[in-house]
């Protein structure tokens, strides 16, 4: 049994993180009477002098509903270099790292991360250094678990936003956009546009044409609805083209939206307006699904470190926790599947994802 582990949090941050962070030392002090170092900004904070702090169950009391992570986190950094788009992971900042944990007596690590940070976690693994992945982002797109925690809140957030651009948008007679975050996939759009009651969802699994679009605004607007509440995910493409980055040279994704609503604008001579939710859907509390999911992986995480496995990542499928291995969750992101129930459901209650083909589904 390990005396003492770490904890650390990579990668965007999301909500829950503290709900995890809470659920591992209560559980590792509680049950297992295992000590917990904190580890902060990622595995940056391991390097040179290292940045620590002793994790209690006094010192986490009070973080299950509080939003970011109190450890701090990272999404760059020098343990991933990329080399013509695929990730290399050098060396040496693993080896110093690896040391000062030795330095440090801590013996294994629980790491919080989406797909960047657990590809890093998995190369600790690989040097025999015992790991247990904890999956976190709101864009839902990692392979094998069915949720990671984040999503649901973030859903919750854009849900009401666009509740909010319904009313404004009935009142004006508009067209109104709202680009979400989700990398390249259209989990967030499509739950939120679900729930939100958006008449259009556009996500990168289902390229889009303008010419289907303004049907469905037109269809509309001859039924008598003369408002249309598009949700955009910040991946989506239109047919034939590539992604819209807000900064290119660091692969910002962003721009959608607003090109979308300039495009409908002109198409149909509509006035239309565009707003970009950005990182409204990562700050703030984790709703109750999202500290409920954090606390079971938390516990969860420490329970597979306490019986041995390493090289895991706890994971949701059908309703449960269990661990997989960590290479799953990196292999390949998870995206829509486009004859999925989800994507027939939104497409029967008249949703339009303006696939060049609409017409057909
Ligand atoms: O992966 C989470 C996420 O919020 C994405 O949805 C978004 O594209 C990205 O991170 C933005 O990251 P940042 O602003 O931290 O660079």
């Amino acid at each position: 049994m390990y005396k003492q582990i770490g904890i650390l949090t990579g990668g965007g941050d999301a909500p829950g993180l503290n709900a995890v962070i809470r659920a591992v030392v209560r559980t590792a002090v509680g049950e297992f009477d295992m000590k917990v170092i904190g580890i902060e900004d990622s595995f940056e904070g391991i390097l040179g002098t290292p940045r620590t702090v002793s994790l209690t169950t006094k010192s986490v009391s009070g973080i299950l509903p509080r939003g970011g992570t109190i450890l701090g986190t990272r999404n760059k950094g020098s343990f991933v270099k990329m080399v013509d788009g695929t990730p290399h992971f050098p060396e040496m900042p693993i080896g110093e790292a690896l040391a000062n944990l030795d330095i440090l007596e801590i013996e294994a690590l629980i790491v919080l991360g989406g797909e960047g940070t657990l590809a890093i976690a998995e190369q600790f693994h690989k040097r025999g250094f015992p790991v247990i992945g904890v999956p976190k982002t709101i864009d839902n797109d990692l392979a094998a678990t069915e949720f990671t925690f984040g999503f649901m809140t973030a859903i919750d957030i854009a849900t009401e936003a666009l509740d909010r651009l319904h009313t404004t948008a009935a009142s004006h007679d508009r067209v109104m956009i709202l680009e979400v975050m989700g990398r390249n996939t259209g989990w967030i759009a499509l739950h939120a546009g679900l729930a939100g009651s958006a008449d259009v969802i556009l996500i990168p699994e289902i390229p889009f044409s303008f010419d289907s679009l303004v049907r469905k605004v037109l269809d509309r607007e001859s039924s008598g609805s003369r408002f249309t509440n598009i949700v955009v995910a910040e991946g989506a493409l239109e047919v034939g083209k590539g992604e819209m980055y807000s900064d290119a040279s660091a692969l910002r994704l962003g721009g959608i939206g607003e090109y979308v609503r300039r495009r409908v604008g002109e198409l149909t001579d509509k006035e239309s307006r565009c707003v970009v939710l950005g990182h409204l859907q990562r700050g703030g509390s984790p709703n109750a699904f999202d500290r409920m999911l954090g606390t079971n992986f938390g516990a969860c995480a420490v329970r597979a470190l306490a019986n041995g496995e390493v090289g895991k990542m706890v994971a949701l499928q059908a309703g449960t926790v269990i661990t997989v291995p960590i290479s799953d969750a990196c292999s390949a992101i998870k995206t829509v599947p486009i004859n999925g129930q989800l994507v027939r459901s939104a497409r029967d209650i008249g949703i339009s994802f303006a696939a060049p083909n609409e017409s057909d589904f």
